[in-house]
């Protein structure tokens, strides 16, 4: 994305639904958490113009703010696709061609781990054992486990996924 797109996604936030998760913590203790959470469940992620207004609101400084979003895993900055594929790479998964079927999925969809794709549908993660060992090779798509993966399951799995809204 270059920096005058960047720009336009930055002008198109509404601040809307993060003002009204910062009006339920507002007086609380240790409100930072939960509000970072909230605000990023109500957008997907978290978008920067809603980190300054976190920051502003709570009156937290900035640095603090990105320390905790850097600490823990579970904070997105950048948008995220509507289907997370999660694809195992646990030692299980591994023995039995994780790495295949992982490379399979990004031809597929053109990314690679970590990686959105630019319509915002899929966002690729490799992540450890998804303690699904016995059905290995495993993949994940939101919540739904996909077992004894297959090159030709991948291609099944990832038309189907296309094809909904
Ligand atoms: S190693 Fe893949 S589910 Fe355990």
């Amino acid at each position: 994305m270059s920096n005058a797109e960047a720009q336009v996604v930055q002008e198109e936030i509404d601040l809307g639904m993060a003002n009204k998760v910062i009006d339920k913590y507002i007086n609380m203790k240790g409100a930072l958490m939960p509000v970072l959470q909230e605000v990023q469940d109500a957008y997907g992620y978290l978008p920067e113009p809603c980190i300054h207004l976190i920051s502003e609101r709570l009156n937290v400084y900035l640095s603090q703010i990105y320390g905790v979003l850097t600490f823990y895993a579970q904070f997105h900055l950048e948008p995220r696709g509507k289907y997370i594929v999660r694809v195992c790479m646990g030692t299980a998964c591994h023995v039995k061609g994780a790495g295949r079927i992982g490379d399979t999925l990004s031809e597929l969809l053109g990314i690679g781990h970590a990686e959105t794709t630019e319509d915002l549908k899929f966002t690729v993660e490799h992540v450890a054992c998804i303690g699904a060992c016995g059905m290995a090779p495993v993949i994940m798509v939101n919540e739904a486990t996909y077992g004894s993966m297959s090159v030709q399951k991948m291609n099944e799995i990832v038309e189907k996924y296309r094809a909904m809204d």
